[in-house]
């Protein structure tokens, strides 16, 4: 057992309502691997919570503008003022508490299904995840209310991995999870740690299986003790007008990797098909 001494909150917020898929048995495999090593796992089935995954008026029951719903401006007021929905608090409150973050998801349209992206949109509130002290957009990008917090991507992904390699046809997955780990777990100031794939879900064989959760295991074992992808940090001055690059930063390079420090290439870690 690794880190025995150090016991963490550990949150899995997962995306698949079928028991026998391979993200639930992944899933188990995260609660297991993580309460053997000590730690403590609080579970957000999404499924099974029937969460709202449709961020609309409903999410303000006590709205500052009844005329006009502005969602950045309702749910700054909302987080502010208390009065946000439930099922929200709980899942802020649960989020606050933890000192790592794992989202467990099945790869649908080279992203996160539909219930997930939604669990963001209405948790991710205005004065918390963005806009944190009401100060717009100073505190992002390695800082904000999740400073200090690690976070991981576990993705079960239906294509073979070289459809998924450096000049595979769908684009490297890490690449494709960019939106995800830089501009949603980053954001807000989370130590993102390097994606875990596993491939070819659709017609993996129970030696397969077997391989990928070990494979997931160890990764989890790790979790406390793995690099973060080397994000560039909005206020640690590589981008002086807290918008764009330097010019002596990443030279001549453009796109998703110029934000990633030099000499330290986002990589998936993951199982491929078996
Ligand atoms: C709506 C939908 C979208 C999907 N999109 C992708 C995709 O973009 N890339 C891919 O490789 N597989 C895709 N798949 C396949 C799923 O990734 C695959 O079915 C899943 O990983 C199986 O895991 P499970 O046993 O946990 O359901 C998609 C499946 C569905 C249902």
């Amino acid at each position: 057992m690794k880190n025995d001494a150090v016991k963490k909150n550990v949150l899995i917020v997962y995306a698949h309502p079928e028991p026998t898929s391979l993200t639930r048995a992944l899933v188990d495999v995260s609660v297991q691997t993580l309460q053997e090593q000590g730690h403590t796992v609080a579970l957000s089935d999404l499924y099974g919570m029937k969460w709202k995954a449709v961020f609309d008026e409903h999410d303000f029951p006590a709205r500052a503008d009844t005329e006009r719903l502005s969602f950045i401006a309702e749910s700054g007021h909302a987080y502010s003022t208390g009065r946000q929905t439930a099922d929200v608090e709980a899942e802020q409150a649960k989020l606050l508490a933890a000192d790592a973050v794992i989202l467990q998801f099945p790869l649908w349209w080279f992203s996160m299904p539909a219930i997930l992206k939604g669990w963001v949109d209405r948790v991710f509130a205005y004065g918390l995840a963005y806009g944190y002290k009401g100060k717009g957009n100073h505190y992002r990008y390695g800082e904000g209310a999740f400073k200090g917090k690690r976070a991981m991507l576990s993705a079960i992904v239906g294509g073979p991995a070289e459809d998924y390699s450096p000049r595979g046809i769908n684009g490297p997955l890490e690449q494709l999870l960019f939106p995800i780990t830089h501009g949603t777990l980053f954001f807000p100031g989370m130590d993102v740690l390097p994606s875990h794939a596993v491939y070819g879900s659709g017609r993996i064989t129970e030696a397969g299986v077997e391989a990928a959760k070990a494979i997931w295991r160890s990764r989890l074992e790790n979790l406390f003790d793995d690099a973060p992808i080397p994000f560039r940090r909005q206020n640690d001055g590589d981008y002086p007008d807290q918008h764009v690059l330097a010019n002596h930063i990443a030279v001549d390079q453009t796109g998703l990797l110029a934000h990633i420090a030099e000499k330290a290439e986002a990589r998936v870690t993951g199982a491929a098909e078996g």
